[in-house]
């Protein structure tokens, strides 16, 4: 493996070029430093930081109630905070404990939690997605997996297509873990490699040799896991273009059939840990779009399209096909074909999103197992879209996943015209479309190739909170 360097000066270019989707773009150095600035990754609009309304017990059951003539399809969520050590990036909220006794009381908790929601909860409804997701899930033995599952199937039905999913740690899981989860069900597999380079594995504390991924894949293959996904992160302390392309290619032959490659998201004022890491080895953010462009390229000419600004899927994948259909949506757990469902979040820290409003759980374990032994749910924040964010969201979904705005949709779903309730934003996305990340036509609008590497920024035009914050907007993670 080539050895990473941090000398900006080897890294450092004129001009960047990447082949996406099917299309050369190429850009300079002056449209990273105009866009490189804090913003929001928008997995939700309103942003967390502008939810709050305190949720009690009984407006969770108002909101889980008034769901229920609408008959959407459920979305589960469960929340498995334990892992066995820090990795020094991680931004996920965990609980790291080699105190394997959590996780039994934990799993009783949230069998109270889910046998609570299904008596407010229309349970004919199908759940089409399941996830499980962490910390780290395979935290659990193979005896409290099947126990959770258990609580999960006594009040909710899966329907025959649903998306059943779990995030695995190739560091921790094993055979037996696999066999459990495929028996039981589970058709997706998605796991943490972040870097395969020596020398940058060390500086996040995460040890992870190839053949430990490479083990992992071949086993979920054997087992028949429907679909593979491998995140990966670029921006990590020591990555050059060069090293990091060996990881790119390296997973190339793995061939997962999608990869979620995301900026990193360095907040050390918010995550502890993250205060383990050197800044001065962290790629400047010249070397990150390097980084990305060489990934975005490596990725495209392998047969994987790129989908919204940190993911690749396979190109016969239904994602892609989604992308093409501009049919695709996004949650908390990332890009998904299966829109308009209802998402219940279970365990600490879990999100929900039902019928225009977001109800987060409480952080603290012994807090949320307290609430459900006395009866009630663990809710505690959250926030009540009002009409202006109900449009937005839509606006700033389609934007980041679809590169797509259709004012014929914003007219059938919303009664507004495109044009006229957007007028300021569009105004001001004229140096954008200077730049050539957006082309506006009479009734929409178009992020193009280029532009998918800046979405984050156009999405930011029309966030009705960011300028009135300017505090807050100071925390997120930077866009390049
Ligand atoms: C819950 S974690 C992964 C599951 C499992 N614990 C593991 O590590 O394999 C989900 C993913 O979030 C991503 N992630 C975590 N912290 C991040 C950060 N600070 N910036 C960007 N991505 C991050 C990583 O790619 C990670 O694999
Ligand atoms: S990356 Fe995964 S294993 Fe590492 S601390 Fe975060 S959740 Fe835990």
């Amino acid at each position: 493996m080539s050895a990473p360097s941090t000398n900006p000066a080897n890294t450092r270019r004129e001009r960047y070029q990447a082949y996406l989707n099917g299309q050369e773009i190429s850009f300079g150095t002056t449209l990273v430093a105009k866009y490189d600035r804090p913003g929001p990754r928008y997995t939700s609009y309103p942003t967390a930081p502008q939810w709050h309304e305190v949720i009690d017990t009984a407006a969770m059951h108002r909101v889980l109630a008034e769901s229920n003539p609408q008959q959407r399809p459920l979305s589960l969520y469960v929340h498995i905070p334990f892992c066995e050590e820090h990795c020094t990036f991680c931004g996920c909220n965990t609980i790291i404990t080699r105190k394997k006794t959590v996780a039994d009381p934990y799993v009783d908790a949230v069998a109270l939690e889910l046998a609570h929601l299904a008596r407010h909860l229309d349970t004919s409804r199908p759940v089409t997605q399941l996830h499980w997701g962490g910390g780290t899930p395979t935290y659990l033995t193979c005896a409290e997996i099947e126990r959770l599952w258990g609580s999960i199937v006594a009040h909710f039905h899966c329907a025959a297509d649903a998306e059943i999913g779990i995030e695995v740690d190739p560091r921790v899981t094993t055979p037996a873990q696999l066999e459990t989860l495929r028996r039981l069900g589970f058709n997706r597999l998605s796991m943490g490699v972040q870097d395969l380079h020596p020398m940058v594995q060390q500086a996040i504390h995460r040890i992870q040799p190839r053949e430990q991924t490479e083990r992992i894949i071949l086993a979920a293959r054997q087992l028949g896991f429907a679909s593979i996904n491998v995140d990966l992160i670029y921006g990590l302390p020591h990555q050059t273009p060069g090293s990091f392309a060996e990881t790119v290619d390296s997973i190339i032959a793995f061939s997962p059939d999608r990869v979620a490659c995301y900026n990193f998201a360095f907040v050390p004022w918010l995550k502890a840990q993250q205060r383990a890491i050197d800044p001065s080895t962290l790629p400047p953010p010249e070397t990150k779009l390097a980084v990305l462009c060489n990934t975005i390229t490596r990725f495209c000419r392998a047969g994987y399209e790129m989908i919204g600004f940190d993911h690749f899927a396979r190109h016969d994948d239904e994602l892609s096909l989604a992308l093409r259909e501009r049919t695709l949506w996004r949650n908390f757990q990332g890009y998904s074909t299966k829109g308009g469902t209802d998402l219940i979040g279970c365990g600490i820290t879990a999100i929900s999103d039902i019928n225009g409003h977001y109800i987060q759980n409480g952080k603290k374990l012994t807090t949320y197992q307290q609430a459900l032994a006395a009866g009630a749910l663990p809710v505690e924040r959250g926030c009540h879209l009002s009409g202006d964010d109900r449009i937005r969201r839509h606006v700033i979904r389609e934007l980041l996943c679809n590169g797509h705005l259709d004012g014929g949709r914003l007219r059938d779903q919303f009664g507004i015209e495109l044009r006229t309730y957007f007028a300021s934003e569009l105004a001001a996305l004229g140096p954008m479309m200077e730049d050539g990340l957006i082309t506006i036509a009479s009734d929409s609008l178009t992020l193009t190739p280029l532009g998918r590497l800046f979405a984050r920024n156009i999405a930011m035009r029309f966030d009705a909170y960011l300028d009135r914050d300017l505090a807050q907007q100071q925390r997120y993670s930077r866009t390049v």
